[in-house]
């Protein structure tokens, strides 16, 4: 596995991999890695020639209250991992040549981001589109990997995409759970032994809301109300549940299209997100 740094010295690799005509998959994180990032390597395995991960822990989406300083960091591990899982480039940029001190643009996300995650940070997803963008003119992939646990992000980055033509494949990939259900974060190590356990409640109330539609309701506010009451039996505080449509994120009344059902909750040291998304074809006939 090589380890690149330099943003120029990272596009003249992908350049040459692009001359060879190799494909370039691409996985962008923040290190930390665990087996929801690995999953994704997988899928870019089996897809492209070449795969690319960058680790960056990304200033620009992190509010001035939020945990930047404390986001956990370990390169050390993240590179055994990433080569295990078969990464062929890990790109590792400085903060300082990310974001030199003269830049002069940031992204600006219009829509999709006055709900869920968008709506308690704010400026969260300009930092994640512009630094997306940015890691896309560097590494140059044909395709790019994210997980649905963050769907909202998906959402957010497959608008980008549209809205600047950038010509990068977004694949969205499912979210990967612990055995419990419980899905994999890197902030999961700062739940206490208590949390843990009740931390499972965010899955298995999404599982109950997916089977109440599946079984026929079609009312979003009774979903979100089954949700809510599954959660305030966790000693966490629920930020939001919501159901809207996907990946449009407009509040609706009737489940009669894609839709997604999002939940986050914050615990003593750490706020978890999590969500199912329903397709229309999984909706009954009839409704
Ligand atoms: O999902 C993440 O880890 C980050 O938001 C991303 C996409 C790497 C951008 O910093």
């Amino acid at each position: 596995m090589k380890i690149i740094s330099s943003i120029k010295d990272m596009q003249l690799e992908a350049k040459k991999q692009m001359k060879r005509g190799n494909t370039i998959g691409f996985v962008p994180t923040m290190g930390f890695l665990h087996e929801g990032h690995t999953s994704l390597v997988k899928r870019a395995r089996e897809e492209d020639d070449i795969v690319v991960m960058s680790v960056f822990v990304n200033p620009l989406q992190f509010g001035p209250n939020e945990d930047f300083d404390r986001y956990p960091r370990d390169i050390k591990r993240d590179e055994e991992l990433a080569r295990e899982a078969g990464v062929d480039i890990l790109f590792y940029p400085h903060v300082r040549e990310m974001y030199p001190e003269d830049r002069t643009t940031t992204l600006t996300v219009n829509k999709r981001v006055d709900t869920l995650c968008g709506e308690s940070r704010p400026g969260h997803f300009d930092g994640v589109a512009t630094v997306v963008l940015k890691l896309f003119q560097i590494v140059l992939p044909d395709r790019a990997y994210f997980g649905l646990k963050d769907a909202q992000q998906v959402a957010v980055i497959k608008g980008l995409v549209e809205d600047f033509n950038v010509p990068v494949e977004i694949v969205p990939c499912p979210i990967v759970r612990e055995v419990d259900g419980l899905a994999k974060s890197s902030r999961n190590v700062y739940l206490t032994p208590s949390e843990r356990t009740d931390a499972s409640e965010l899955s298995n109330s999404l599982v109950r809301a997916k089977e109440a539609i599946r079984s026929g309701e079609t009312s979003a506010s009774k979903i979100k109300r089954l949700v809510e009451e599954m959660l305030q039996q966790t000693v966490g505080e629920i930020d939001y549940v919501e159901v809207l449509s996907y990946p449009g994120l407009k509040p609706i009344e009737a489940i009669d299209e894609d839709i997604i059902v999002a939940v986050a909750v914050q615990f003593s040291a750490a706020r978890l997100i999590d969500n199912v998304i329903v397709t229309r074809s999984e909706i009954p006939i009839g409704v």
